[in-house]
């Protein structure tokens, strides 16, 4: 074969391998409103900076005719390229290839690039659509899926992982995407879940949908599954880049630090009554959040799922910052179970890689029931305990309102290693709010007053009372468990002062092995 001919056979191997499945199926995968493994590198990464690698990889089965039907790259797109000129390593399954199914091969090829991302220091971003197991293949298939979730694990806390599930995902393969760190759904082309709809019924009886049962929206709003619904997939996938602008390259990275226009000093006149006069009236944290970030700008994650907090990404005089709200919009901003476990990875993720957390708090409580005791909060809400405990970023935390009890410990109370904790004159920092107390405190003396009238003026008597104790910031300032109480106006210069000063923090944990966070 002459020179020519063999760059001709390269150039036709590859054009062949681009084809994937073949046009037929191709055109089945856009009439599905969905990309081909191959867009969807595209839309992610900086134009032209993909470079793939194993295209000529093919499958090694000779089982079920399959010896029959081969095609190059065996159904899994994989290598690097960049997003904003930092390098990212991605695999995307082909669906158009045995249904983008994991065979040996399959598997081998997205461990060779978890295992140089690792050794790079760079993220992984896994695109996935997929059959699960490739049937044929059997066992090999199972290990193989293995192979991958060990990388996972390995690599969970070192480089960031993001999992875009575009398609099917079921039965062991939604595990890949569960050890990651972040999961984009697709809304209504994708699903996860470990049993689908048929076996469901059949084991169980229980008819359900495959949508019901794993969609988009299920995964977002009940079980907190994904972390970001995408409308559509060109919407996950510019978002995953979005969300790589707030990450370090790894572990021993700082997050990326950006030039901005808003000036730090920015006073907002408005936050000086945001909060309202009366406790009980509920209020949009995310308002707060708005006007004190930078440019407005806030990426917040599994905004349908806990409602009652919010977490989320903005950056703040430029730097990166994780940020975790109690939101009085939603339940009073109460700690359940949800709420803790949703605040508690993401603290651990923010911890994990390096990014500051602020923390602005307005929590009444923990929500009491048995509901929530049979469910296990305590275990739970000592998720978010030990996740604020442990971290050791630079922790700036706000109260606006209340912080109560226990709540108030558990949100990144100075105990809890808070480096600079604030309180708006509105505060009310105590055991419990002033209702409760009375009722405790005073529960005799009330069941002796027959009057209602004289009822309501001894229980708001002793209410203005107690308020006036402990319903402020002054008690806690006192004690320096309160560093200042700040005028809201000025928070955004204050919190974003306290981010610089601490840039240079340094807080270490006793040796150990691992912590054993309540799981
Ligand atoms: C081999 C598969 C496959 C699989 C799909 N295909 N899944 N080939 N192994 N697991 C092939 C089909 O034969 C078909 O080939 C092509 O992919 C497209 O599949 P369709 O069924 O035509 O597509 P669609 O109607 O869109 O349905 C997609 C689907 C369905 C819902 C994913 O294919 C399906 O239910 N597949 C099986 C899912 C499953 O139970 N997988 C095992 C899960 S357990 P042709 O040649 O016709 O195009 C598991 C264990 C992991 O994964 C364990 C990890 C620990």
């Amino acid at each position: 074969m002459s020179s020519q001919d063999k760059i001709k056979q390269l150039i036709e191997l590859r054009d062949k391998a681009k084809m994937g499945g073949g046009e037929q199926r191709i055109e089945s995968q856009h009439q599905k409103g969905k990309y081909t493994a191959r867009e969807r590198i595209e839309i992610l990464l900086d134009e032209g900076s993909f470079e793939e690698y194993d295209m000529f990889v093919t499958h090694r089965c000779h089982d079920f005719g399959l010896e029959n039907q081969e095609y190059l790259a065996d159904g899994v797109i994989t290598g690097h390229g960049t997003i904003d000129g930092r390098v990212v390593y991605v695999f995307s399954q082909d669906f158009t290839v045995f249904g983008g199914s994991l065979s040996e091969t399959f598997a081998q090829k997205i461990c060779k690039i978890m295992d140089q991302a690792m050794k790079v220091g760079a993220p992984v971003i896994g695109i996935n659509d997929s059959g699960g197991a490739r049937i044929q293949e059997g066992v090999r298939s199972l290990a193989g899926y293995a192979e991958i979730f060990e990388r996972n694990i390995l690599a969970s806390g070192v480089i960031p992982q993001i999992s875009a599930v575009f398609g099917p995902c079921a039965g062991g393969a939604v595990y890949s995407p569960a050890l990651t760190d972040f999961i984009v759904m697709s809304e209504n082309t994708s699903y996860m879940f470990v049993t689908g709809p048929k076996v469901t019924q059949t084991v169980t009886g229980e008819r359900i949908s495959t949508e019901d049962l794993g969609g988009a929206e299920v995964h977002a709003s009940r079980s907190g599954v994904a972390h970001f619904v995408a409308e559509n997939e060109e919407e996950g996938l510019l978002l995953i880049r979005k969300l790589l602008s707030y990450l370090p390259q790894n572990n021993l990275e700082e997050p990326p630090v950006s030039n901005i226009k808003d000036p730090i000093d920015r006073i907002e006149d408005s936050l000086n009554d945001i909060v309202p006069e009366d406790p009980n009236k509920p209020y949009d944290i995310l308002d707060v959040v708005h006007l004190l970030v930078d440019e407005g700008e806030f990426l917040e994650i599994q905004c349908k799922f806990a409602r009652n907090i919010i977490t989320g990404f903005a950056k703040m005089g430029g730097i990166p910052v994780g940020i975790v709200a109690n939101q009085p919009n939603f339940l009073a901003g109460v700690l359940d179970i949800s709420a803790s476990r949703k605040a508690a990875r993401f603290v651990r993720f923010c911890d994990a890689f390096n990014i500051p957390l602020f923390t602005l708090v307005d929590v009444p409580g923990f929500l009491p029931g048995s509901a929530q005791e049979y469910g296990g909060i305590i275990v739970h809400g000592a998720k978010l305990l030990f996740a604020y405990g442990e971290a050791t970023v630079p922790k700036v935390t706000v109260i606006l309102r209340k912080s109560y009890g226990g709540a108030h410990d558990v949100m990144s109370s100075k105990q809890l290693r808070g480096d600079i904790n604030y309180a708006w004159p509105s505060a009310e920092i105590a055991v419990m709010g002033p209702r409760g107390a009375i009722e405790i405190l005073e529960g005799k003396k009330m069941s002796e007053i027959e009057n209602p009238d004289e009822l309501q003026k001894f229980i708001k008597n002793k209410e203005d009372e107690y308020r006036e104790k402990f319903a402020n910031p002054y008690q806690a300032a006192r004690y320096g468990y309160i560093d200042d109480v700040i005028e809201p106006r000025n928070t955004r210069f204050r919190v974003i002062r306290a981010f610089k000063t601490l840039a240079t923090k340094k807080d270490i944990l006793p040796p150990k092995k691992h912590s054993n966070i309540p799981l």
